[in-house]
């Protein structure tokens, strides 16, 4: 199922998703004792994450939440481009969260393979799970870019394929760069997913992602349909203003 809610700003839409990860968070620990909370990069989740850092600090269960990130880029961790930094910088470094709950990418050394396969072998080690099994988040965060890709599924790429593995390094042409992303069945399996699309300029690829024809292969975010689980898209109304059905 697949809901779309749409707030008059910024930051109306931020306090939505704050509220939204909070209950989550609650309803998570109340079922089994944690949450695990999927972060996503771009510029749009840092409003987000800097309210959860200040004015949700103390309603915010810290000390039970588990990070992870649905993408990377080939950076070192103190890089500006690197989505670990982003996180840490706006809100993990702000709050009491134990660094054993904090699963970075490890960009550093090694090949590309060997990083994706390390973030795979993390992520099956956390939720004991075996290879070719997908764990099942809590939360997964994700963003849209204007090319239709979320995560680091890009348009046309290879990762959009995948099948098997947890998390692959993609080749990006357009980018010329490789990126680390988790990959469409493990986002799948999510409980929930939530989007975030903020701003004029993500008007036409909202639209055609909700309401357009399906057509995966340009447009990868069409290809987040949790298999048991919710999907909901918050949005401004810059944002959603050519959507019809809202
Ligand atoms: C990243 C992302 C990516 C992002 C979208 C939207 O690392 O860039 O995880 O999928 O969410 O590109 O980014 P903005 O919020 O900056 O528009």
């Amino acid at each position: 199922m697949s809901r779309l809610k749409v707030f008059p700003d910024a930051a109306s839409l931020y306090a939505a998703a704050a509220e939204e990860v909070l209950a989550r968070a609650l309803d998570s620990i109340r079922q089994h004792d944690r949450f695990t909370f999927m972060l996503a990069g771009g510029s749009t989740p840092q409003g987000l994450y800097s309210l959860l850092a200040h004015d949700f600090h103390e309603r915010f269960p810290w000390a039970k939440t588990h990070f992870f990130w649905g993408d990377e880029r080939h950076v070192r961790p103190d890089h500006p481009e690197s989505n670990y930094k982003m996180a840490w910088d706006a809100m993990l470094s702000r709050v009491a969260v134990p660094q054993e709950n904090i699963h970075r990418i490890e960009t550093e050394g090694g090949d590309p393979q060997q990083i994706a396969h390390k973030y795979s072998a993390l992520l099956r080690d956390f939720f004991g799970v075996l290879e070719g099994e997908f764990p099942r988040l809590d939360l997964v965060l994700l963003g849209l870019g204007t090319d239709g890709h979320t995560a680091s599924l890009f348009p046309a790429t290879s990762a959009l394929h995948e099948t098997r593995q947890l998390m692959v390094a993609n080749w990006v042409q357009k980018l010329n760069s490789v990126r680390f992303t988790m990959t469409v069945p493990l986002l799948n399996q999510a409980a929930y997913i939530v989007f975030m699309v903020q701003g004029q300029e993500k008007a036409p690829v909202l639209q055609a992602v909700l309401e357009g024809e399906i057509h995966s292969e340009g447009l990868p975010a069409q290809l987040i349909r949790p298999v048991h689980g919710h999907l909901l898209w918050l949005a401004d109304e810059q944002a959603a203003s050519l959507c019809q059905f809202r």
